[in-house]
């Protein structure tokens, strides 16, 4: 298994581009299922989970068509063969439960594994099902997988959400745009990638309104055409580079980004003592003094500070001036990038959701293990600011969401490679 090999100590200079959003595209590719003409896709990121998702739609009959290595995706499912989503490929990535909605929506049943569990909770799906159930479908979980279908087709229904879960949110949306009739979410998600889809979906003909707000109501149409859409910029890729810079000095511009996705982040970076300005082309993040300051952060909503980047945070906060508190309310188990830290000399005591950070001068190289997409990164950058070399392990997690992370970290000067084991 491959690792990468950081080396600490050297500010970083320059440019580094913005790919497209993961949890966009892992939503905007089942999209293709609801119409069968032709969906295409620009900005796509190059992931491994994008390369999942492929998998998973070409085993249902989608055809996928890669193009500019992997920069624009054309998704076609006027030949569907299946709308079983096997165990085999959904254990390895809990988007895949977003072709519930639109199998259903558009061949009225549908058989997906429940995705199982990961390292960061739980994550089941009740919220998805009971959202679907208001629209009329009968889902019956049997032998590991949901069994869904809907008599003569989905309902336009009320559907208040208990929690305003991204996934279900996506589910219920994609659903409704062919349900007979109008649907209202109510306490919706609002994160970016929400609106990106919206945004697809009305070029695809769908009737829209009220996405990035906690209401969104849907029209249900009869057929939805082909579409064109480019997807939106990754703010959390963006959040984990802006703090590249924080952990190693000097100043970077993130080509893309955009104030709007990252606001309470760029809050928080301001209290911790950290410049971003707009540029024609994108965000510049510079420290303003040589140590960061001491901040308290609580993973919310959108469009509270995202879970996402937690993780990256908390190991910035490792060498800031000051006490931290970090309290994660997303997930149940989000903090397994701390013992990583600790390793490395951080001084962080977690109990429960709550993690407190007491800043140290320095930290230092250590080998350390990727337990998670986000934990991964977090580590990287860790390693950036640490004395001396640091070699995270289980790199497969970071491959997930990060597109050619070294060629981007050391085109800014970072000392850092990849190794084969
Ligand atoms: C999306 O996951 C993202 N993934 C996650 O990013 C992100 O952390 C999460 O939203 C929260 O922002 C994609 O978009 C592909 P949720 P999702 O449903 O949709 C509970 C990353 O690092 N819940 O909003 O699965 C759930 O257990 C990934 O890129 C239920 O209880 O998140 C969790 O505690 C990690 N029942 C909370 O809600 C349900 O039916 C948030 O889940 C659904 C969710």
């Amino acid at each position: 298994m491959d690792s990468i090999l950081v080396t600490g100590g050297t500010p970083l200079n320059g440019k580094i581009a913005i790919a497209g959003a993961k949890n966009a595209a892992l939503a905007l590719m089942p999209a293709a299922l609801l119409s069968e003409e032709p969906l295409t896709l620009t900005n796509a990121p190059r992931l491994s989970d994008i390369a999942t998702m492929t998998a998973l739609l070409r085993s249902l009959g989608v055809e996928v068509t890669s193009m500019q290595d992997g920069k624009v995706q054309v998704l076609s499912s006027h030949a569907m063969t299946s709308t079983t989503a096997d165990y085999e490929i959904v254990r390895k990535m809990r988007a895949s439960n977003l072709v519930l909605g639109p199998l259903l929506a558009r061949h009225h049943q549908a058989v997906v594994s429940l995705p199982g569990g990961c390292a960061i909770g739980a994550r089941p799906m009740d919220i998805h099902v009971t959202a679907l159930e208001a629209m009329g479908a009968e889902i019956e979980l049997k032998d590991g997988y949901l069994h869904a279908r809907a008599q003569g087709g989905l309902k336009g229904a009320r559907v208040p959400l208990r929690f305003a879960s991204v996934g279900a949110t996506e589910n219920v949306l994609m659903a409704a745009t062919l349900a007979k009739g109008t649907t209202v979410i109510e306490n919706a998600a609002r994160e970016p990638e929400i609106v990106d889809l919206a945004e697809c979906l009305r070029r695809m003909g769908a009737h829209i309104e009220g996405e990035g707000t906690n209401t969104i109501t849907i029209e249900g149409v009869d057929r939805l055409g082909a579409a064109t859409h480019p997807v939106v910029t990754d703010r959390i890729e963006l959040g984990t580079y802006m703090l590249a810079p924080v952990f190693a000095g000097g100043e970077v511009e993130c080509l893309g980004g955009r104030l709007d996705l990252v606001g309470s982040f760029v809050e928080k970076l301001d209290v911790a003592g950290v410049d971003v300005s707009e540029t024609e082309h994108g965000l510049k993040v510079k420290r303003r003094t040589d140590r960061a300051q001491a901040v308290d952060v609580t993973t919310e909503v959108f469009p509270g500070f995202p879970t996402d980047l937690q993780a990256q945070m908390m190991a910035m906060l490792c060498t800031a001036n000051g006490t931290s508190v970090l309290e994660e309310k997303i997930f149940e188990n989000r903090f397994m990038h701390a013992p990583e830290l600790i390793r490395m000399g951080a001084n962080i005591e977690v109990h429960g959701g709550v993690a407190t950070v007491r800043g140290v001068d320095r930290l230092k190289g250590a080998p350390v293990m990727a337990t998670d997409l986000r934990a991964s990164v977090s580590l990287i950058l860790a390693g950036l600011a640490a004395e001396g070399e640091t070699t995270v392990s289980r790199i497969y997690h970071l491959d997930r969401g990060y597109e050619h992370i070294e060629e981007k970290l050391r085109g800014v000067g970072a000392r850092i490679e990849r190794v084969s084991a």
